[in-house]
Protein backbone atom coordinates (compact mmCIF):
# COMPACT_ATOMS: atom_id res chain seq x y z
CA UNK A 1 0.00 0.00 0.00
CA UNK A 2 1.40 3.49 -0.95
CA UNK A 3 0.54 5.69 1.84
CA UNK A 4 1.47 9.36 1.99
CA UNK A 5 1.64 10.73 5.74
CA UNK A 6 1.03 14.74 6.21
CA UNK A 7 2.48 16.29 9.84
CA UNK A 8 4.58 13.96 10.53
CA UNK A 9 6.23 15.40 13.82
CA UNK A 10 3.44 16.13 15.38
CA UNK A 11 2.23 13.73 18.15
CA UNK A 12 0.44 11.26 16.59
CA UNK A 13 2.24 11.89 13.18
CA UNK A 14 5.66 10.74 14.66
CA UNK A 15 3.82 7.68 16.28
CA UNK A 16 2.85 7.20 12.74
CA UNK A 17 5.81 7.00 10.63
CA UNK A 18 6.82 3.69 12.73
CA UNK A 19 3.08 2.54 12.84
CA UNK A 20 2.93 2.71 8.96
CA UNK A 21 6.01 1.58 8.21
CA UNK A 22 5.34 -2.14 7.66
CA UNK A 23 2.00 -1.39 5.80
CA UNK A 24 4.03 -0.86 2.02
CA UNK A 25 5.37 2.27 1.12
CA UNK A 26 5.02 5.22 3.10
CA UNK A 27 6.03 8.90 2.44
CA UNK A 28 6.13 10.87 5.31
CA UNK A 29 6.32 14.55 4.89
CA UNK A 30 6.17 17.59 7.55
CA UNK A 31 5.53 21.29 7.02
CA UNK A 32 8.19 21.69 4.72
CA UNK A 33 6.57 19.18 2.46
CA UNK A 34 2.91 19.97 2.42
CA UNK A 35 1.58 23.13 4.02
CA UNK A 36 -1.60 23.28 5.18
CA UNK A 37 -1.71 26.86 4.87
CA UNK A 38 -1.58 26.74 1.75
CA UNK A 39 -4.59 24.48 0.45
CA UNK A 40 -4.20 25.09 -3.48
CA UNK A 41 -0.44 23.38 -3.42
CA UNK A 42 -1.61 20.36 -1.64
CA UNK A 43 -3.29 18.68 -5.09
CA UNK A 44 -0.38 18.76 -6.98
CA UNK A 45 1.48 16.82 -3.67
CA UNK A 46 -1.27 14.15 -3.70
CA UNK A 47 -0.89 13.70 -7.54
CA UNK A 48 2.80 13.54 -7.48
CA UNK A 49 2.60 10.93 -5.06
CA UNK A 50 -0.75 8.86 -5.88
CA UNK A 51 -1.20 7.39 -2.57
CA UNK A 52 -3.82 4.76 -1.73
CA UNK A 53 -4.13 6.25 1.59
CA UNK A 54 -3.38 9.67 2.86
CA UNK A 55 -3.16 10.23 6.58
CA UNK A 56 -3.69 13.33 7.72
CA UNK A 57 -2.10 14.10 10.80
CA UNK A 58 -1.26 17.74 10.76
CA UNK A 59 -3.39 20.45 12.39
CA UNK A 60 -3.87 23.56 14.28
CA UNK A 61 -3.86 22.06 17.27
CA UNK A 62 -3.10 25.32 19.78
CA UNK A 63 -7.43 25.77 21.30
CA UNK A 64 -6.31 28.79 22.92
CA UNK A 65 -4.65 30.78 19.79
CA UNK A 66 -6.93 29.61 17.46
CA UNK A 67 -9.40 32.10 19.02
CA UNK A 68 -7.60 35.04 18.13
CA UNK A 69 -6.00 32.86 14.46
CA UNK A 70 -9.04 32.31 12.93
CA UNK A 71 -8.53 32.20 9.51
CA UNK A 72 -5.14 30.18 9.89
CA UNK A 73 -6.70 27.87 11.79
CA UNK A 74 -9.68 27.19 9.37
CA UNK A 75 -6.97 26.97 6.08
CA UNK A 76 -5.29 24.10 8.23
CA UNK A 77 -8.16 22.65 9.82
CA UNK A 78 -10.95 23.07 7.07
CA UNK A 79 -9.77 24.46 3.82
CA UNK A 80 -6.36 22.11 3.56
CA UNK A 81 -8.57 19.36 4.30
CA UNK A 82 -11.11 19.75 1.94
CA UNK A 83 -8.45 19.72 -0.67
CA UNK A 84 -6.96 16.70 0.37
CA UNK A 85 -10.82 15.06 0.45
CA UNK A 86 -11.16 16.65 -3.16
CA UNK A 87 -7.80 15.29 -4.33
CA UNK A 88 -8.20 11.86 -2.68
CA UNK A 89 -11.60 11.69 -3.97
CA UNK A 90 -9.69 11.81 -7.95
CA UNK A 91 -6.84 8.83 -7.04
CA UNK A 92 -9.85 6.46 -5.43
CA UNK A 93 -7.38 6.82 -1.87
CA UNK A 94 -8.83 6.52 0.96
CA UNK A 95 -7.86 9.47 3.70
CA UNK A 96 -7.56 8.94 7.24
CA UNK A 97 -8.28 12.01 9.38
CA UNK A 98 -8.24 13.03 12.49
CA UNK A 99 -10.94 15.19 14.54
CA UNK A 100 -11.93 16.23 17.81
CA UNK A 101 -14.40 15.70 20.84
CA UNK A 102 -13.90 19.48 20.83
CA UNK A 103 -16.73 19.46 17.61
CA UNK A 104 -19.10 18.44 21.08
CA UNK A 105 -20.19 21.44 23.43
CA UNK A 106 -20.41 18.73 26.36
CA UNK A 107 -23.59 19.17 27.73
CA UNK A 108 -24.75 15.43 26.88
CA UNK A 109 -24.43 13.89 30.57
CA UNK A 110 -22.83 10.31 28.64
CA UNK A 111 -20.13 9.63 25.97
CA UNK A 112 -20.69 10.54 23.08
CA UNK A 113 -22.00 8.48 19.71
CA UNK A 114 -20.38 8.98 16.44
CA UNK A 115 -24.04 10.58 15.46
CA UNK A 116 -25.01 12.88 18.05
CA UNK A 117 -25.65 16.31 17.09
CA UNK A 118 -22.32 18.72 17.18
CA UNK A 119 -21.85 21.88 18.66
CA UNK A 120 -18.82 23.22 18.80
CA UNK A 121 -18.09 26.43 21.39
CA UNK A 122 -14.31 27.16 20.39
CA UNK A 123 -12.81 28.31 16.88
CA UNK A 124 -10.68 25.04 17.00
CA UNK A 125 -13.47 23.15 17.49
CA UNK A 126 -15.63 25.05 15.03
CA UNK A 127 -12.82 24.66 12.13
CA UNK A 128 -12.39 20.72 12.87
CA UNK A 129 -16.20 20.24 12.35
CA UNK A 130 -15.51 22.07 9.31
CA UNK A 131 -12.90 19.99 7.93
CA UNK A 132 -15.25 16.68 8.68
CA UNK A 133 -17.88 18.20 6.86
CA UNK A 134 -15.80 18.95 3.74
CA UNK A 135 -14.52 15.35 4.41
CA UNK A 136 -17.80 13.95 3.92
CA UNK A 137 -19.44 16.81 1.01
CA UNK A 138 -16.45 15.48 -1.03
CA UNK A 139 -17.29 12.07 -1.33
CA UNK A 140 -14.21 10.24 -0.89
CA UNK A 141 -13.58 7.35 1.25
CA UNK A 142 -12.53 8.34 4.60
CA UNK A 143 -11.81 7.56 8.36
CA UNK A 144 -12.56 10.35 10.22
CA UNK A 145 -11.29 9.46 13.48
CA UNK A 146 -12.34 11.78 16.70
CA UNK A 147 -9.79 11.42 19.32
CA UNK A 148 -9.22 13.27 22.64
CA UNK A 149 -6.84 14.62 25.36
CA UNK A 150 -3.86 13.06 23.14
CA UNK A 151 -0.29 12.74 25.10
CA UNK A 152 3.08 11.20 24.02
CA UNK A 153 6.95 11.19 24.80
CA UNK A 154 7.46 13.86 21.98
CA UNK A 155 5.72 16.60 21.89
CA UNK A 156 3.85 19.08 24.00
CA UNK A 157 0.67 17.66 26.43
CA UNK A 158 -0.82 17.91 29.95
CA UNK A 159 0.75 15.48 31.16
CA UNK A 160 4.57 16.62 30.23
CA UNK A 161 3.44 20.24 31.37
CA UNK A 162 2.55 19.05 34.70
CA UNK A 163 5.17 17.15 35.31
CA UNK A 164 7.05 20.46 34.72
CA UNK A 165 5.31 22.30 36.79
CA UNK A 166 5.66 19.84 39.45
CA UNK A 167 9.07 20.04 39.41
CA UNK A 168 9.07 24.29 39.21
CA UNK A 169 6.25 24.99 42.10
CA UNK A 170 5.20 23.91 45.57
CA UNK A 171 1.33 23.30 44.56
CA UNK A 172 -0.66 23.10 41.04
CA UNK A 173 -4.68 24.04 41.00
CA UNK A 174 -6.29 21.80 38.63
CA UNK A 175 -9.71 22.23 37.12
CA UNK A 176 -11.46 19.20 38.39
CA UNK A 177 -15.12 19.58 36.47
CA UNK A 178 -13.86 18.73 33.01
CA UNK A 179 -13.70 14.97 32.09
CA UNK A 180 -12.16 13.45 29.55
CA UNK A 181 -9.98 10.27 28.30
CA UNK A 182 -6.68 10.62 27.77
CA UNK A 183 -5.37 9.48 24.57
CA UNK A 184 -1.77 7.90 24.05
CA UNK A 185 -0.73 8.74 20.34
CA UNK A 186 1.09 5.21 20.19
CA UNK A 187 -2.12 3.62 20.48
CA UNK A 188 -3.80 6.27 18.18
CA UNK A 189 -1.28 5.23 15.68
CA UNK A 190 -1.17 1.64 16.25
CA UNK A 191 -5.19 1.19 15.87
CA UNK A 192 -4.69 3.20 12.52
CA UNK A 193 -2.66 1.01 10.79
CA UNK A 194 -4.67 -1.58 12.23
CA UNK A 195 -7.58 -0.23 10.38
CA UNK A 196 -5.93 0.62 7.03
CA UNK A 197 -4.82 -3.35 7.21
CA UNK A 198 -7.95 -4.47 7.20
CA UNK A 199 -9.39 -2.46 5.07
CA UNK A 200 -6.76 -3.36 1.89
CA UNK A 201 -7.59 -7.07 3.25
CA UNK A 202 -10.92 -6.90 3.58
CA UNK A 203 -13.19 -6.06 0.45
CA UNK A 204 -16.65 -6.35 2.38
CA UNK A 205 -15.36 -4.30 5.51
CA UNK A 206 -13.71 -1.44 2.78
CA UNK A 207 -17.18 -1.52 1.28
CA UNK A 208 -18.89 -0.33 4.08
CA UNK A 209 -16.35 1.01 6.74
CA UNK A 210 -15.93 4.86 5.32
CA UNK A 211 -16.98 7.19 8.17
CA UNK A 212 -16.26 8.87 11.51
CA UNK A 213 -14.81 6.71 14.22
CA UNK A 214 -14.53 7.70 18.19
CA UNK A 215 -11.28 6.64 19.11
CA UNK A 216 -9.91 7.03 22.73
CA UNK A 217 -8.32 5.30 25.68
CA UNK A 218 -10.68 3.50 27.97
CA UNK A 219 -12.25 4.81 31.02
CA UNK A 220 -12.91 8.95 32.25
CA UNK A 221 -10.69 10.95 34.21
CA UNK A 222 -10.91 14.75 35.48
CA UNK A 223 -7.80 17.05 34.34
CA UNK A 224 -7.39 16.65 38.49
CA UNK A 225 -7.22 13.17 39.12
CA UNK A 226 -5.16 12.98 35.74
CA UNK A 227 -2.66 15.32 37.13
CA UNK A 228 -2.63 13.68 40.47
CA UNK A 229 -2.09 10.38 38.51
CA UNK A 230 0.98 11.71 36.37
CA UNK A 231 2.82 12.81 39.65
CA UNK A 232 2.08 9.82 41.63
CA UNK A 233 3.46 6.90 39.40
CA UNK A 234 6.74 9.92 38.40
CA UNK A 235 7.53 10.28 42.15
CA UNK A 236 7.52 6.55 42.94
CA UNK A 237 9.59 5.99 39.84
CA UNK A 238 12.08 8.54 41.26
CA UNK A 239 11.26 12.09 39.49
CA UNK A 240 12.29 14.62 41.50
CA UNK A 241 8.92 16.73 42.09
CA UNK A 242 8.52 19.35 44.49
CA UNK A 243 4.54 18.77 44.36
CA UNK A 244 3.09 15.45 45.64
CA UNK A 245 -0.48 14.25 44.76
CA UNK A 246 -1.86 16.09 47.86
CA UNK A 247 -0.51 19.39 46.80
CA UNK A 248 -2.76 18.94 43.51
CA UNK A 249 -6.15 20.91 44.17
CA UNK A 250 -8.88 20.94 42.44
CA UNK A 251 -10.31 24.28 40.95
CA UNK A 252 -13.23 24.55 38.84
CA UNK A 253 -13.09 25.77 35.15
CA UNK A 254 -14.72 28.92 36.11
CA UNK A 255 -11.71 29.91 38.27
CA UNK A 256 -9.46 28.89 35.53
CA UNK A 257 -10.72 31.47 32.35
CA UNK A 258 -9.04 30.73 29.18
CA UNK A 259 -9.45 32.53 25.15
CA UNK A 260 -11.39 29.36 24.60
CA UNK A 261 -14.06 27.45 26.17
CA UNK A 262 -13.73 23.97 26.69
CA UNK A 263 -16.57 20.79 27.15
CA UNK A 264 -17.05 19.60 30.33
CA UNK A 265 -18.35 16.12 29.31
CA UNK A 266 -15.26 15.04 26.79
CA UNK A 267 -15.94 11.23 26.50
CA UNK A 268 -16.85 9.71 23.19
CA UNK A 269 -17.86 6.55 23.08
CA UNK A 270 -15.86 3.49 21.44
CA UNK A 271 -18.35 0.79 20.77
CA UNK A 272 -18.52 1.29 16.38
CA UNK A 273 -14.50 1.00 16.51
CA UNK A 274 -14.82 -2.12 18.37
CA UNK A 275 -17.85 -3.39 16.55
CA UNK A 276 -16.41 -2.91 12.80
CA UNK A 277 -13.03 -2.97 13.26
CA UNK A 278 -12.73 -4.90 16.41
CA UNK A 279 -10.46 -2.76 18.22
CA UNK A 280 -10.51 -2.29 22.00
CA UNK A 281 -9.07 0.40 23.03
CA UNK A 282 -6.99 -0.30 26.39
CA UNK A 283 -7.18 1.67 29.30
CA UNK A 284 -6.07 5.66 29.59
CA UNK A 285 -3.88 4.30 33.06
CA UNK A 286 -2.46 1.83 31.48
CA UNK A 287 -0.90 4.86 28.21
CA UNK A 288 -0.29 7.40 30.77
CA UNK A 289 1.80 4.44 32.83
CA UNK A 290 3.71 3.98 30.18
CA UNK A 291 4.09 7.42 29.41
CA UNK A 292 5.41 8.52 33.04
CA UNK A 293 7.93 5.28 32.89
CA UNK A 294 9.32 6.20 29.65
CA UNK A 295 9.40 9.48 30.41
CA UNK A 296 11.17 9.41 34.01
CA UNK A 297 12.35 5.63 34.93
CA UNK A 298 15.76 4.67 34.54
CA UNK A 299 16.60 2.90 31.28
N1 LIG B 1 -3.54 17.09 21.00
C1 LIG B 1 -4.75 16.75 21.45
O1 LIG B 1 -5.03 16.73 22.65
C2 LIG B 1 -5.84 16.37 20.47
C3 LIG B 1 -7.12 16.08 20.97
C4 LIG B 1 -8.12 15.71 20.06
C5 LIG B 1 -7.84 15.63 18.71
N2 LIG B 1 -6.58 15.92 18.27
C6 LIG B 1 -6.34 15.84 16.82
O2 LIG B 1 -5.38 14.83 16.60
C7 LIG B 1 -4.57 15.18 15.47
C8 LIG B 1 -3.10 15.07 15.85
O3 LIG B 1 -2.83 15.97 16.92
P1 LIG B 1 -1.42 16.02 17.66
O4 LIG B 1 -1.68 15.99 19.11
O5 LIG B 1 -0.48 15.07 17.02
O6 LIG B 1 -1.01 17.51 17.27
P2 LIG B 1 0.42 18.22 17.33
O7 LIG B 1 1.36 17.43 18.14
O8 LIG B 1 0.14 19.65 17.64
O9 LIG B 1 0.89 18.09 15.81
C9 LIG B 1 0.27 18.81 14.80
C10 LIG B 1 1.21 18.78 13.63
O10 LIG B 1 0.58 19.55 12.60
C11 LIG B 1 1.58 20.29 11.99
N3 LIG B 1 1.09 21.48 11.34
C12 LIG B 1 0.52 22.57 11.92
N4 LIG B 1 0.28 23.50 10.99
C13 LIG B 1 0.71 22.98 9.81
C14 LIG B 1 0.76 23.44 8.50
N5 LIG B 1 0.32 24.66 8.19
N6 LIG B 1 1.25 22.64 7.53
C15 LIG B 1 1.74 21.42 7.84
N7 LIG B 1 1.75 20.91 9.06
C16 LIG B 1 1.23 21.69 10.04
C17 LIG B 1 2.55 20.67 13.08
O11 LIG B 1 3.76 20.99 12.47
P3 LIG B 1 4.92 21.83 13.21
O12 LIG B 1 5.55 20.81 14.13
O13 LIG B 1 5.78 22.28 12.09
O14 LIG B 1 4.20 22.94 13.92
C18 LIG B 1 2.57 19.41 13.90
O15 LIG B 1 3.60 18.55 13.47
C19 LIG B 1 -5.02 16.56 15.04
O16 LIG B 1 -5.94 16.43 13.98
C20 LIG B 1 -5.74 17.11 16.26
O17 LIG B 1 -6.72 18.05 15.90
C21 LIG B 1 -5.57 16.28 19.11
Amino acid sequence: MNILLLGANGQVGWELRRALAPLGRLVALDRSGANLEQPDTLAAVVDQYRPAAIVNAAAYTAVDRAEGDAARARSVNAEAVAALAAAAARHGAWLVHYSTDYVFDGAKPAPYLETDPTCPVSVYGSTKLEGELAIAAAGCRHLVVRTSWVFAARGGNFAKTMLRLAREREELKVVADQVGAPTGAEFIADATALMLYRLAHDADLAARASGIYHLTGSGAVSWYDYARLVIERARAAGAPLRVDAARVLPIATADYPTPARRPANSRLDCSKLAAVFGIHPPAWEVQVARLVDELVAPQ
